[in-house]
């Protein structure tokens, strides 16, 4: 039976780090509370303009080349996962194709926020599965920080976020001991208010205005307290239904790689997993809150640190705005 393997993973973020400490000199806010309420202790900012999640992506796509042991010019689609794409329109897939030298080759957007990546990784698999393509780039890539709101009313939601890329070229096996084994994705558009940008939006005539700027409905707002009791209800949730679905148990996981959007969010998730602190993987204290591109940025890393390696069962669990929520079950 035709599976998919993860074949390589690489990733990308911008040089220029940012700490709790340069935000407290932007807006009232504290190292200490953004340590305690999140884990973060610093994000990456991209340095330069015009610099989009379609150019943190080169060379992350490079990376997972490398690693893949494939040529770029190898890849035949694109799925790219981003809420912040280089421009509303077009995608930042097809940009992405155009900087990587792959004209003709099909360019997917996804908008589904943290969950983004694993919504392109379900899609990823069928579409290996169907023998359609044999070299998928699977990216989740961001740029915040051109995004914020850096003042102090906007300071609950600026503290998180920050900018990075990573990649995933994943290709046809038949090996059921390396393979993605399962994908399970949710969707509830009832949450769509309490984490959203509301402006400029096409449902408005105009789109945008100046009362829109002036009344900062054009920055990122978040009800912080209701997402954070929706996440933590629903990534146990949906982990828990891929792992019963697929008969395996914690004890069977190697490392359980959760979307970096609070790190308590992450300890309450494997607490009520009984997945042990060692399992888990955080990086949300060098990036922030890197959305799309947090979950395959955590295993790049995680790979090249040589906590997981081949075989290795991992389960990947995220939950975003929407409300979009999932899980992922892959053995390596
Ligand atoms: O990836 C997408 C999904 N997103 C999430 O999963 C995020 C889920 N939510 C969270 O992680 C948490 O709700 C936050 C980290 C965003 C906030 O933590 P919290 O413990 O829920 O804080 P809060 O929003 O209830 O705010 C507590 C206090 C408030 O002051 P008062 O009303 O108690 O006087 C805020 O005004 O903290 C204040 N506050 C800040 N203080 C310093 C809010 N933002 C800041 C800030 N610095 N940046």
């Amino acid at each position: 039976m035709l599976r998919t393997a993860i074949l390589g993973v690489g990733h990308h973020v911008p040089s220029k780090v940012v700490t709790n400490d340069d935000l407290a000199k932007m807006f009232e806010t504290s190292d200490e509370w953004i340590q305690q309420r999140t884990g973060i202790k610093e994000r990456r900012f991209i340095d330069h303009v015009p610099c989009g999640p379609s150019d943190l992506a080169v060379p992350a796509v490079r990376m997972a080349c490398e690693r893949a042991k494939i040529e770029v010019s190898e890849i035949d689609a694109i799925i790219f996962a981003t809420l912040s794409p280089d421009y509303t329109f077009p995608g930042s897939g097809v940009l992405l194709g155009d900087k990587l030298g792959l004209p003709g080759i099909p360019a997917l957007d996804i908008r589904n926020q943290c969950s983004g990546f694993l919504y392109g990784l379900q899609v990823a698999d069928a579409w290996i599965r169907a023998g359609m393509y044999k070299r998928v780039c699977l990216v989740g890539g961001e740029v915040h920080s051109t995004g914020l709101d850096f003042t102090n009313e906007g300071r609950d939601v600026a503290v998180l976020f920050g900018d990075g890329a990573a990649a995933t070229i994943l290709g046809p096996t038949e090996d059921a001991n390396r393979c993605v084994m399962d994908v399970q994705v949710h969707a509830d558009g009832s949450g769509a208010q309490l984490l959203w940008i509301e402006s400029p939006a096409s449902c408005q005539m105009p789109r945008i205005t100046h009362e829109m700027i002036d009344n900062r409905s054009v920055w990122p707002s978040m009800n912080g307290p209701k997402v954070f009791r929706w996440a933590t209800s629903k990534m146990p949730e949906v982990a828990q239904a891929v792992l019963e679905r697929n008969g395996v148990t914690v004890a069977d996981i190697a490392l359980l790689v959760p979307h970096q959007a609070n790190r308590r969010i992450n300890e309450f998730v494997a607490q009520k997993l009984e997945i042990p602190p060692e399992k888990v993987i955080h990086n949300i204290e060098k990036y922030g809150n890197t959305t799309a591109a947090s979950i395959p940025l955590a295993l790049s890393e995680a790979i090249g640190e040589g906590r997981v390696k081949e075989g290795d069962l991992v389960l990947f669990a995220a939950f975003g705005a929407g409300f979009t929520w999932g899980a992922g079950l892959v053995r390596l």
